[in-house]
């Protein structure tokens, strides 16, 4: 009701969210994650929603409070959260903030690994989907915007700028999550926007400043 009610220069278009850590089980008790709280994602996906926007928030295990007056979609793996994306589109735009994780183990434990003494457990892994990358390089049905995040601890603008490419998402939003910052599981964040239009360096800012100044951006980017 609220969605429908929404008025706002998004008004009516429809978007979607990808938010927070996936998790990748080792076996039935033990599983790989990530630091990821889903504070960003979620601030992203309100901030669209104030602008009138029909969200739809594609969320793995996180800890941030589910944002409402969106369509929720609670995932776990790096496979759901895909499925989940692909069901949500056609989309006018697509934001992708999950820290998705990279790799998850190449066959599932069906019974918890014992531990034995002096004998070390040796994981293999598989590669995930990369859903951005799938996304971005939709020959039909591509969102008109994709948007990705890129976190990073190292040569933040260089890294970013290559993601975007290899990705082919139309804009990048690049952060600095080295342990020095704070950033990784803060309430902040400093970010620069990378489009094809070069970059913005935005000051360090709360996360739901960051969303607010992105969601607007994208709403410009849509026009009305
Ligand atoms: N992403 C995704 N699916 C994946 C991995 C990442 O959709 N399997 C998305 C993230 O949501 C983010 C962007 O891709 O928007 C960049 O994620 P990142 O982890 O920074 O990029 P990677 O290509 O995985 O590179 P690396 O982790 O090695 O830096
Ligand atoms: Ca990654």
């Amino acid at each position: 009701i609220e969605a429908a009610l929404a008025e706002g220069p998004l008004k009516g278009r429809r978007v979607l969210v990808t938010s927070g850590p996936t998790h990748e089980p080792i076996d039935p008790v033990r599983y790989i994650a990530n630091r990821s709280s889903g504070a960003q994602g979620t601030a992203i996906a309100e901030a669209l929603r104030d602008l009138g926007a029909e969200v739809v928030f594609v969320t793995g295990p996180a800890d941030a409070p589910r944002p409402t007056g969106v369509e929720v979609i609670e995932v776990e793996t790096a496979r759901e959260m895909r499925a989940a994306v692909l069901a949500a589109l056609p989309v006018a735009a697509a934001v992708f903030a999950a820290a998705v994780a990279d790799w998850r183990l190449a066959s599932e434990n069906g019974s918890k690994i014992k531990k034995q003494a002096g004998k070390l457990p040796v994981l293999e892994f598989a590669e995930n989907p990369d859903i951005l990358a799938e996304v971005a390089q939709m020959t039909e049905g591509r969102p008109g915007l994709v948007v990705g995040f890129a976190a990073e601890t190292d040569d933040v603008v260089a890294n970013a700028t290559a993601k975007r490419a290899r990705k082919g998402c139309d804009w990048i939003v690049a952060n600095d999550v080295s342990p020095a910052t704070g950033i990784m599981g803060g309430s902040e964040n400093a970010v620069v926007l990378i489009s094809g239009e070069g970059n913005e360096d935005w000051p360090r800012m709360g996360k739901r400043a960051v969303a607010a100044r992105l969601a607007a951006r994208i709403a410009a980017a849509l026009g009305d």
